[in-house]
C-alpha cells in the first residue's frame, strides 16, 4: 500500500506516495528525476548512490524513501550555486581529472564533500580511507585523491559557502 513521504529534497519540500519497499535512489531517480544520483551494484559496495541525508553522506540504495521522512535531502544536482556556480568540489574534480566516464563522480564528489565537512583538513590517508566505500573502475584513484585533497582546500578558504 503506498504511503506518503515528505522530505526536503535539495533545498525544496517534496511529497511522493511511495511503496514502503521503494529505496530512496528510487524515489530521487524515478519519482523526481534526479538521474545524476547513480546506481551502479546492487550489493551496496560501488557508492554511486551518495546522497546527503541532514548533512551527511550515505548510500542511497541503503535507505527507504519512508525512511527519509522529514530529512533533509541533498543530491549532486544541489551542490553548484543557484548561478551554476560549480561547488569547491565539483571545481576540483574538474581541475585535476579527477573522473574519466564520470559514472562514480556524482558520489566521489558527494563523500567528498562530507569528507571534508567532517574533518577539515584532509591527508592523502584518510581520503583514501574516507572513499573505501566509492569504487571507481576507471581513473586509478591519483587524480580523484589529488582533487578531493584540492576541493577541501578550496573549502576551508571559502567557509561561507562551503557551510550552506
Ligand atoms: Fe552501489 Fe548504492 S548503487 S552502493
Ligand atoms: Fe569512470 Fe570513475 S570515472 S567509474
Amino acid at each position: 500500500m503506498p504511503t506518503k513521504v515528505t522530505l526536503s529534497v535539495n533545498g525544496k519540500p517534496v511529497t511522493r506516495e511511495v511503496e514502503g519497499r521503494t529505496l530512496l535512489v528510487q524515489l530521487l531517480r524515478d519519482h523526481l528525476g534526479l538521474t545524476g544520483t547513480h546506481v551502479g551494484c546492487d550489493t551496496s559496495q560501488c557508492g554511486a548512490c551518495v546522497v546527503h541525508v541532514d548533512g551527511r553522506s550515505v548510500k542511497s540504495c541503503t535507505m527507504l524513501a519512508v525512511q527519509a521522512e522529514g530529512a533533509e535531502v541533498t543530491t549532486i544536482e544541489g551542490l553548484a550555486a543557484a548561478d551554476g556556480t560549480l561547488h569547491p568540489m565539483q571545481a576540483a574534480f574538474r581541475e585535476h581529472h579527477g573522473l574519466q566516464c564520470g559514472f562514480c563522480t556524482p558520489g566521489m564528489v558527494m563523500s567528498a564533500v562530507d569528507l571534508a565537512q567532517t574533518h577539515g583538513q584532509l591527508d592523502e590517508t584518510t581520503v583514501r580511507e574516507g572513499l573505501e566505500g566509492n569504487i571507481c573502475r576507471c581513473t586509478g584513484y591519483h587524480n580523484i585523491v589529488k582533487a578531493v585533497l584540492a576541493g577541501a582546500e578550496a573549502m576551508r578558504a571559502d567557509v561561507p559557502r562551503a557551510a550552506e
